[in-house]
């Protein structure tokens, strides 16, 4: 690394105002071993600060050890990652240069991880160079080193490519600004320079920039080519690629086409000129395959190769495409729905859909990257959606992403080895600013750089909560637009405290069974006592695409004055309120008395998160209350519902 470099991390430039003689209990993520010893280290104009290289202790080229005595600053290391790394804590320790003295220790620190990623979805929303350096310059100081770039999707192609110039003259640009607006119309793409048209790409020389920039501050860059789904630009630039042969009709390149390989081997041979690495990101998640049983070429192909189903069909472009990554001696990451059919050892699986598929990855001997969404994908509301901009719903705060902890009793210890890290994603369809996006990255990949960094001994929330805090007012202070966590809301203040009530732990009977997709925490979620949060994925709702109907037992007859249930309603993945509720009591089981019928009154346009109880006043006695909630009459809608009250 150039001196110049370190210098510039050194600069004293900052106007914090913070206490003399820094500690290193400021420094994210948490280092593995500090020892405090005595006295202080004050800056001069040229901090006396020596790098020693040293393959003793330090196998790991990561790891770094610093010791700071009032004399000066010894930083050993085996290689230039462990020295940058030590400039980094030491750039934190001193706020940048802010502070000119602080506390003599000895730090030995080297990650838990290899692999500390952050994903960037520039399909959905163009992001352009200065805004991916700019995230760089953040990542590198929290010690991540792995840049993820989704390159390609339906709402824009984004990367020259000398072959096809259409996927950048024309696959690029779109009418509408909005993903939402463009996708709500008719999806379509213009041509490169039609007025209004929006959109953009890197070209290779921007590429390698970047690549050379990221490189510089111990980042990788890691490009990703979708396949054989999530296509749709490819296919409206060239038809011939998809089994229809006609623009804005498939999603799926047509696997039985040889055009296709051709098509995929060329770009992925020019991508592989500009991204020096050996990840290769090809995709291969949420494939629609639904024109493939009536493509007579995906057919034949099947035929010959015997493949019995349209998923071994896509396996079969997978392993094809595998293996020419290998030939050229790369390797491949993919989602993991690669895993299905089979695939060569040297693939790596980036699990999304939960850890099952990462754990199944690890079992048969592949490397894996854990993103699962439930701790990983900060396109969720990070507070109460309120207070929120548009998301795609959820509710993942940063205690949440803090909590993941990677390593889980069913993985076997033998393949361990195989899990080789985390990474923060962000889909960008409803975040079109950059400093939308700046927003919902920081400070949460924060956390997911210390959970990559840091052994989960030494992680402590409201410890780092702190520290990640400070660390967000210097990057305010930079002009990056982060969440402020003085100002978070919370989790929905009934989910925080729950409630007594009578019907408190009683039997529930389903006359209409559970949906295993969104079971809660199973038979006592409605009796429970605890209230549901911001999100129906929170284990604590209850989801059902048919009609609610269950019977709860009091255990004796009681009089009753209250009955209710609150449901939510979130457009978007389709949850909504029921068309009614009918509520129902019994001294026997046998003979049922409607005493309510409640009807919805939420309109199923309103978009934002709702929550309404369906309950009644009432002045009976009853020991069984039936309570029957009638689906919202949206084909394929959800209800969800967190707990019947009975008072
Ligand atoms: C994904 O989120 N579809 C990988």
């Amino acid at each position: 690394m150039c001196l110049a470099f370190i210098a510039s991390l050194l600069t004293w430039s900052s106007s914090f105002n913070i206490v003399s003689a820094q500690s290193p209990d400021v420094v994210i993520p948490v280092p593995a071993e500090v020892t405090m010893t005595k006295g202080t280290y004050k800056f001069e104009e040229l901090p006396k600060i020596k790098v020693v290289y040293s393959a003793k202790g330090f196998e790991n080229p990561e790891a770094y050890s610093m010791k700071i005595t009032p004399k000066g600053i010894t930083i050993r290391a085996s290689g230039e990652a462990g020295v940058f790394y030590a400039h980094q804590t030491l750039a934190q320790m001193t706020r940048d240069g802010a502070v000119k003295e602080i506390r003599c220790c000895e730090i030995f620190d080297s990650p838990r991880f290899p692999y500390r990623g952050m994903h960037f979805d520039v399909s959905r929303h163009f992001r352009n160079l200065d805004f991916l350096k700019r995230q760089v310059d953040v990542m590198a100081s929290f010690k991540m080193n792995r840049m993820h770039i989704h390159l390609t999707d339906a709402a824009g192609w984004r990367m020259q490519i000398d072959a096809y110039p259409r996927l950048t003259d024309f696959a690029a640009w779109r009418p509408q600004v909005t993903w939402k607006d463009w996708w709500t119309a008719d999806r379509s793409y213009v041509e490169e320079g039609t007025p209004g048209a929006y959109g953009g790409y890197y070209t290779k020389e921007e590429m390698r920039e970047l690549v050379e920039y990221a490189r510089e501050r111990h980042i990788e860059v890691i490009p990703e080519i979708e396949m054989p789904s999530h296509s749709e630009e490819v296919l409206a630039a060239y038809p011939e690629l998809g089994c229809s042969n006609e623009p804005y009709r498939d999603c799926d390149f047509c696997v039985g086409s040889e055009k296709t390989f051709g098509f995929l081997e060329t770009v992925l041979s020019e991508v592989m000129e500009v991204f020096p690495y050996e990840y290769i990101h090809i995709g291969g998640d949420e494939a629609g395959k639904s024109r493939w049983p009536s493509c007579p070429a995906c057919q034949k192909r099947m035929e010959e190769e015997g493949l019995k189903d349209v998923d071994e069909l896509q396996s079969y472009l997978i392993r094809r495409i595998e293996k020419f990554v290998l030939s050229k001696g790369r390797r491949i990451i993919g989602w993991d729905e690669i895993l299905q059919g089979g695939l060569a050892p040297e693939a790596t699986v980036m699990s999304w859909r939960g850890t099952e598929g990462g754990i199944e990855a690890m079992k048969q001997g592949h490397d894996v990257i854990m993103s699962p969404g439930k701790y990983c994908y900060l396109d969720h509301a990070q507070d109460a959606p309120f207070k929120e901009p548009e998301s795609i719903g959820g509710y993942l705060p940063l205690e949440h992403v803090y909590g993941y902890e990677p390593v889980e009793d069913s993985m076997p210890s033998d393949k361990l080895h195989h899990l080789i890290g985390v990474q923060a994603n962000l889909w960008t369809e409803y975040i079109t600013t950059d400093a939308h996006a700046e927003y919902m990255y920081w400070p949460r990949a924060v956390a997911i750089a210390e959970t990559g960094w840091s052994m989960p001994e030494n992680k402590n929330f409201p410890d780092f909560r702190k520290r990640v805090r400070e660390a967000m007012e210097v990057l305010r202070s930079k002009g990056y637009s982060t969440f402020d966590l003085d100002t978070e809301y919370g989790e929905r203040k009934l989910a925080q405290t729950g409630i007594d009530h009578l019907a408190k732990d009683a039997e529930v009977v389903y006359n209409n069974p559970m949906n295993p997709s969104y079971p809660g925490a199973g038979e006592g979620t409605l009796t429970d006592g605890i209230i549901g949060g911001w999100t129906y994925s929170d284990g604590r709702w209850q989801g059902f695409l048919s009609d609610l109907d269950v019977t709860l037992d009091l255990g004796a007859v009681t009089p009753v004055r209250y009955v209710g249930g609150t449901f939510m309603q979130l457009v978007s993945p389709y949850v909504f309120m029921p068309s009614r509720v009918e509520i129902f009591v019994s001294e026997d089981g046998n003979d049922f008395t409607r005493v309510a019928e409640v009807w919805n009154d939420v309109s199923q346009k309103a978009e934002d998160l709702l929550f309404r109880s369906f309950d009644t006043i009432c002045d009976v006695k009853a020991r069984y209350v039936r309570y029957v909630a009638h689906q919202s009459g949206v084909a394929g809608g959800w209800i969800f519902i967190d707990e019947i009250v009975v008072n």
